[in-house]
């Protein structure tokens, strides 16, 4: 994609600022887009077109083919303002790689740096009053990609759009998660696009959830296809959990590799803690909360950060974990997440991209 480098990134200032109108102190999460967006086209096997442009509503074609067959991908990344106002984007380096391998599985065209990371450097620049500056915010960064060819047929659509929009958040989750371990619906197979971030896997992720939400579980537990035995994910984010001085996240290729979980096991291991990315069965689980081993599970992911797990249903059976505020690994680690994101310590895994 060395075209992309010869690229121009079009820059139009919106002609009226939304940002006096945000309320600062009271953010939800993906409420509230920020002043620009940038957009970038790809057609005759080449990205053209990159532009940064007022946020606003786009006109589709009502045969676009991400409608009907779902070529669409997308990211979620983070940046964080420091103390001294100095904007920084949190490991989007590994989130372009993950968008990538999307985009690999759906036979869609990769993005390249000068659009993905080049780019959203420009966008934060240009929109960096919007990354906010009160405690526990951030600004949320979401790029999407979706095939645009005007088509019904069945085949890689021959035309995609790539967009990046970004808001400031609060946290997504506000209180610890009672989840429930899902025996019935599954999110990912072998040989699926589990490993995937594309939008299909949300869609089927609603059903299940909103069944588990009845009977007053936040999120799901999702175990494998075959047996239901091993379990996956929580919810939107990934899960682990501690046992001695050991964290253990489930490992497998229907998963999705989050960054959080990543970081979080890099930390891990560079703190002395053992950390095992293994198959995890649903019975090794609740076992251990059964007989006090599992002294720590939480969800970690771009939006979840580190949320923990307070409850697990299974089979009927609901099994509760250790207080929250008394767990050392996860809250440990969330400190040294916001204190390294903040800026608050030296970055000594060069993880902060500064804009
Ligand atoms: C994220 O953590 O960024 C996600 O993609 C989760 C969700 C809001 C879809």
């Amino acid at each position: 994609m060395s075209e992309a480098a010869t690229l121009q990134i079009q820059v139009e200032h919106t002609q009226q600022s939304r940002l006096s109108q945000v309320d600062f102190n009271n953010l939800k999460f993906g409420q509230i887009l920020s002043d620009h967006m940038l957009v970038a086209e790809y057609a005759n096997g080449q990205w053209e077109d990159v532009r940064i442009v007022p946020y606003g509503d786009i006109s589709i074609s009502p045969s676009m083919s991400a409608l009907h067959y779902g070529q669409a991908i997308f990211e979620g990344i983070k940046a964080y303002k420091f103390v001294d106002g100095t904007v920084s984007i949190f490991r989007p380096d590994k989130n372009h790689e993950r968008f990538n391998k999307s985009a690999a599985r759906l036979e869609m065209p990769e993005v390249p740096q000068e659009i993905f990371i080049d780019g959203l450097r420009k966008l934060i620049g240009l929109d960096h009053s919007w990354v906010p500056a009160t405690p526990g915010a951030s600004l949320y960064i979401r790029p999407f990609m979706f095939a645009t060819e005007a088509a019904l047929g069945v085949h890689p659509s021959n035309s995609y759009k790539f967009i990046i929009i970004t808001g400031p958040v609060g946290s997504y989750y506000n209180k610890p998660l009672r989840v429930k371990v899902e025996t019935h619906f599954t999110r990912a197979a072998d040989g699926g696009v589990g490993f995937s971030k594309n939008a299909g896997n949300y869609a089927l992720s609603l059903h299940p959830t909103k069944l588990a939400q009845q009977e007053g579980f936040d999120q799901l537990i999702w175990t494998d296809a075959k047996e239901h035995t091993y379990v996956e994910e929580a919810g939107t984010a990934n899960l682990l959990f501690r046992v001695g001085d050991t964290i253990i996240t489930p490992s497998a290729d229907t998963i999705l590799h989050g960054v959080t979980r990543r970081s979080i096991i890099e930390i891990a291991r560079h703190w002395g803690y053992q950390a095992e990315e293994r198959k995890v069965s649903v019975k090794e689980l609740v076992d251990g909360i059964k007989d006090g081993s599992v002294t720590e599970a939480f969800a970690a992911g771009t939006a979840a950060t580190l949320t923990p797990i307070s409850e697990i249903g299974y089979k009927g059976q609901l099994y509760t974990l250790p207080d929250p505020a008394k767990r050392e690994f996860s809250n440990k680690v969330l400190q040294y997440l916001n204190d390294l994101r903040y800026g608050r310590i030296a970055d000594e895994f060069g993880w902060n991209f500064i804009v």
